[in-house]
């Protein structure tokens, strides 16, 4: 561990220059020399000391919505099909990954439930050793009808966005939308008990800020926990989003106003969300505020994208290429050295100098 060791950031905007540059210079094409021998005995820790277990896999970067805050309304170009993992890959991957340490897998996308094979996917994940949960970020859409499946594969849990109970509105945030399918999808998740339920609604000023009332409603007799998160400037998106960030802090203001004050229920280990709970209401409440409080020092997760690079932090552009080397005839033990390096280069992403964002891939890559 290092002099910025867990819980502190660099105090001053120098040193914070200074010590960015210094723990992010490392980037994709560093992965072509040769790195060094990690050993295999212990779950992977990176030089923060952090313990990185968690893996959020983007199954495709397509979705069948797109929702403003994600995807530009045009130009969206995709990715083509030989540059995504096959099945194949994927799992070597995870099975190199779960050796490495990594124990909870989330799925996302795009819209990972449009990967044609996701439920003999979730099966095989499920039976790789080490790895204990599998949950899934989606937008619902689809989940009515294969909720049961996914349980019986052995997902655990879904997360679904619902960011208005307006249908016109949702509509025009999803832009085509239909609030009715993903009710549904909530409802049926709720039956076959990929539970606790997690609801998101991504909050955008003037678009539907003055409906978290009634979102954070859904609390009062469902034992759901609604997150609330702030909008992140990411590429294609950022006109949105940085004229739409609604803050933590407003947001609780408001809903103080609406309800009486919030009981906090405080901050579990590597959930970037602060849970509140509404007086009386069977649910709580989460708030993810990525832009306003950050919360590198509990960061304990790395992205897959469909294109089998780990994205090393939402925040930053490093990226280690995984596929490149599994493509080039890598041994299983390889991979995983690789993997480690990854987690052991990880950066410290947010508090960034002013000005500087990541550019190389927009959300709909990377997941949320
Ligand atoms: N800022 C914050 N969250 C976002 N998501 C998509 N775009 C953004 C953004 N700009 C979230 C969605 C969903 C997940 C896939 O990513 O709400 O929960
Ligand atoms: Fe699709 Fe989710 Fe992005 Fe909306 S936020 S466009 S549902 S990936």
């Amino acid at each position: 561990m290092n002099e910025h060791a867990i819980g502190t950031q660099p105090a001053s905007s120098a040193a914070s220059i200074a010590f960015f540059e210094r723990v992010n210079h490392i980037t994709a094409e560093t992965t072509h020399a040769p790195i060094p021998t990690y050993a295999t005995d212990a779950p992977a820790h990176d030089s923060f000391g952090r313990r990185i277990d968690y893996l959020r896999i983007s199954l495709t970067d397509r979705c069948n919505m797109r929702c403003v805050y994600c995807m530009p309304e045009q130009g969206m170009q995709f990715m083509p099909r030989p540059e995504l993992l096959t099945t194949d890959e994927l799992l070597r991957i995870l099975h190199a990954a779960a050796r490495a340490g990594f124990r909870k897998i989330r799925l996302t996308g795009g819209e990972p439930m449009l990967r044609r094979d996701i439920v003999e996917l979730i099966g095989a994940v499920k039976a790789i050793p080490g790895i204990e949960h599998i949950a899934m970020t989606t937008n619902g859409l689809r989940l009515k009808s294969a909720a049961g499946a996914l349980k019986a594969a052995g997902l655990d849990r879904v997360n679904v966005s619902i960011d208005s109970l307006d249908p016109v509105r949702f509509r025009f945030m999803t832009r085509g939308g239909k609030l009715d399918d993903v009710w549904s999808g909530i409802q049926a998740a709720q039956a076959v008990g990929l539970t606790p339920l997690k609801l998101n609604a991504v909050v955008v000023r003037g678009l539907n800020d003055h409906e978290v009332v009634n979102l954070a409603a859904l609390t009062l007799h469902n034992n759901w926990e609604f997150r609330f998160i702030e909008v992140m400037p990411l590429t294609g998106v950022a006109g949105v989003a940085q004229d739409g960030v609604v803050s933590t802090a407003e947001l609780i203001e408001r809903l103080e106003a609406a309800y009486g004050p919030l009981a906090s229920l405080g901050q579990s280990h590597s959930d970037p969300a602060r849970r509140y709970r509404i007086a009386g209401a069977a649910g709580t409440l989460g708030f993810i505020s990525s832009v306003t409080d950050p919360f590198c020092s509990t960061c304990n997760r790395m992205r897959l994208t469909a294109d089998g690079r780990l994205h090393l932090c939402l925040l930053r552009d490093n990226e280690v290429d995984l596929r490149g080397l599994l493509r080039r005839g890598a041994s299983d033990a390889d991979l995983e050295q690789l993997i480690r390096h990854a987690v052991m280069i990880k950066p410290w992403g947010h508090g960034l100098p002013d000005g500087v964002l990541p550019t190389l891939r927009g959300m709909s890559q990377l997941g949320g």
